[in-house]
């Protein structure tokens, strides 16, 4: 628990910062790396981009995976995980755009690319560390209530309380925010070998509380993470009133 989002987002790319440093990454063993999208990895994008300015870290020998895609919009369109993963971080290190894995919510045959995705993550030997936030509804990537806990990356229709929580960023018009995504399942998560999320502001108190305080089940879909061996829950003070 931190003081604030700048606390726990800055402890988040510090702890990241020397989970590569030690791993010692080379082009044959890179460090594999699964990264979120929204507005509470922004503040750790932005400090791992200062860490990298500030000649701490090179970003050369890691790979990464997104999360997950919105389905139907061009993939420059300004609200794409596409443009956002870019414009807050990508552009600003030194990654070979070769190793970067983003969902293309416009591929042909969707269900193709999430198993072709999984066969990538597969190859690259697994996923190190997954790096993820939650939506107020507790989900985890686009894994909404219901989902299975042993789904793996595909097609999903998004939950009304995400079109409504999304719609900040489509100018608060519910028709403009896309209705499906690509995402990475809820075992692809517990797949990686450590898993740490960032939670933030007391509007993510209630999921915080079901997560962790509930029992392991499918309608809070990070309540999973208790099922993890090696997980990390980073929070601000705001996020714990449920607790
Ligand atoms: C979307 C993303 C999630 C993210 C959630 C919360 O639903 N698919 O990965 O955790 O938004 O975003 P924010 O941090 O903006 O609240």
């Amino acid at each position: 628990i931190r003081d604030d989002p700048q606390a726990a987002s800055k402890y988040i790319a510090d702890y990241v910062v020397e989970r590569i440093r030690s791993f010692q990454p080379t082009p044959q063993k890179p460090f594999v790396l699964g990264l979120p999208t929204g507005s509470s990895p922004e503040l750790v994008y932005k400090y791992l981009v200062q860490h990298f300015k500030n000649g701490n870290i090179s970003f050369k020998h890691v790979t990464t995976f997104n999360m997950d895609e919105y389905v139907g919009i061009p993939r420059d369109h300004p609200e794409s995980y596409h443009s956002f993963m870019y414009k807050h971080f990508f552009s600003h290190v030194d990654i070979d755009p070769e190793n970067v894995n983003i969902l293309n919510g416009n591929a042909p045959d969707l269900e193709a690319e999430c198993i072709a995705y999984e066969e990538k993550i597969k190859q690259a030997g697994g996923i190190e560390l997954f790096l993820g936030g939650i939506g107020p509804d507790g989900h985890i990537a686009f894994n909404e209530p219901g989902s299975s806990l042993k789904s793996r990356t595909r097609v999903k229709t998004l939950a009304y309380d995400t079109i409504i929580a999304n719609s900040r960023f489509f100018g608060n018009d519910l028709s403009q925010v896309p209705r499906m995504a690509l995402t990475v399942g809820v075992q692809t998560i517990l797949d990686a070998r450590e898993v740490v999320i960032i939670i933030t502001g007391p509007h993510k108190a209630l999921s915080l509380q079901k997560c962790i305080e509930g029992g392991v089940n499918h309608m809070w879909t990070l309540s999973s993470l208790q099922l993890h061996q090696n997980p990390m829950i980073v929070v601000d003070e705001d996020a714990t009133l449920e607790l």
